[in-house]
């Protein structure tokens, strides 16, 4: 008999106008997106970037897709290829396309065809301080971020870096759509606590879907 009230079934969190959490919502599919995860980073594996203000990030970043995101002394920017290895990014898995567009779909955005895919691995410690994403040519975009491994702590802010934060707890398979009027607000990641997650080991995994140019 379908359970309408199964743990199993994902729901809806809204956040703002225009952002909302689906929990739970890629828990199904966890297994293959690590999976991918794990081919894509030993071609083009995790590194820590620069910032432009010269201190070395915490989290951990690959990519996939047709540009990837990365940062050192001369600033952010979308790449074609790794300037660690050289190398092209990999392509995106067609589970990561299908995943993103129909979840931004689901929050209430169509039409989203993402050319990148920033995929951060915390560590116990890790974190990403209050920032924007804005170094997409398409602000009508949304950014779709799935959240797979242990739980960490998102903070989701206004306009202003030092505007009020709602915190809340992401864990395995939750995704965050926000676009539309919330593109623009500051978003973080408060500082992982160690633990062992049955799939992703000591880790927090998280890919963010963009369409970068
Ligand atoms: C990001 O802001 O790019 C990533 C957020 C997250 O790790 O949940
Ligand atoms: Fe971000």
């Amino acid at each position: 008999m379908l359970d309408l009230f199964s743990e199993e079934a994902p729901w809806q969190e809204p956040l703002a106008e225009g952002a909302v959490i689906l929990r739970r919502r890629a828990r199904d599919q966890a297994d293959a997106l690590l999976a991918e995860i794990y081919a894509i980073a030993a071609q083009n594996p995790f590194a820590h970037r620069i910032t432009p203000g010269g201190h070395r990030m915490s989290v951990a970043m690959t990519n996939c897709g047709d540009l990837g995101w990365s940062s050192d002394s001369r600033g952010y920017q979308y790449t074609e290829q790794d300037n660690h290895s050289g190398h092209k990014w990999p392509p995106m898995p067609s589970l990561f396309r299908e995943l993103a567009q129909q979840t931004a779909q689901e929050a209430g955005f169509s039409g989203f065809n993402p050319d990148a895919c920033l995929i951060n691995r915390y560590e116990p410690g890790a974190k990403l301080t209050l920032h924007q994403d804005k170094d997409e040519k398409d602000l009508r975009q949304p950014i779709v971020s799935v959240s797979l491994g242990l739980p960490a702590v998102f903070q989701f802010g206004g306009f202003e870096r030092g505007d009020a934060t709602q915190r809340v707890l992401l864990e395995h398979g939750d995704i965050v759509v926000w676009g539309g009027p919330s593109r623009l607000r500051y978003h973080g990641i408060l500082p992982l606590k160690p633990g062992v997650h049955p799939q992703a080991g000591a880790f927090r995994y998280n890919l963010t879907f963009r369409r970068a140019h």
